[in-house]
């Protein structure tokens, strides 16, 4: 049940100051990640795996030569999605994920190849198994709603 006392009564949790940084909301997927450093080292092992892995090369291809922009994109928008701060939004607005790939020739095999590596960078960041599995749920049906070809 949603206490209905408001907030710092004598019973709750302490009021944070007012210059302490927000702190992540407790219990999201953002928060289990361990934040922006969790949600950051996700998505660099990610890209390094498309980079390195010749099982990825067919959607590394799709992208720049060089990564950084994709890496801080990915990121950005990963930190909002998870439940965390908005940054992608901030900068860019609505992510309008669909539109921004149809530049790009999305299958099945590139779906399945995009999921392929974040599953493995999940493993690799030993990311929790429930909230692992929960993450590659939910992303298949981004990735799969990429798709237009
Ligand atoms: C299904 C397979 C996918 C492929 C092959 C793919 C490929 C790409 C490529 C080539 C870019 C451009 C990179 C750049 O501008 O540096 C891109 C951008 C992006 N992708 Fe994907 N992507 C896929 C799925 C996803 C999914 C599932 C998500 C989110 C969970 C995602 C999030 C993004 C974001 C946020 C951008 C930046 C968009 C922008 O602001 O221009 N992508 N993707």
């Amino acid at each position: 049940m949603i206490s209905a006392e408001p907030p710092g009564s004598s019973s709750g949790p302490p009021t944070p100051s007012a210059d302490a940084a927000p702190a992540p909301e407790a219990g999201t997927p953002f928060a289990r990640l361990g934040g922006e450093p969790g949600v950051r080292a996700l998505v660099d092992r990610f890209y390094d795996l498309m980079d390195l892995e010749p099982a990825y090369a067919g959607i590394r291809r799709l992208h720049p030569s060089t990564l950084e922009g994709s890496r801080d994109k990915l990121f950005w928008f990963l930190c909002g999605w998870l439940g965390g701060p908005s940054h992608y939004v901030d900068r860019f607005g609505h992510p309008r994920l669909r539109a921004r790939h149809l530049p790009y020739a999305i299958g099945i095999a590139e779906r399945d190849q995009w999921m392929a590596c974040m599953i493995e960078a999940l493993r690799e960041e030993a990311v929790e198994a429930s909230l692992a599995k929960r993450l590659a749920e939910a992303l298949f049906g981004t990735a799969d709603w990429m798709r237009n070809r």
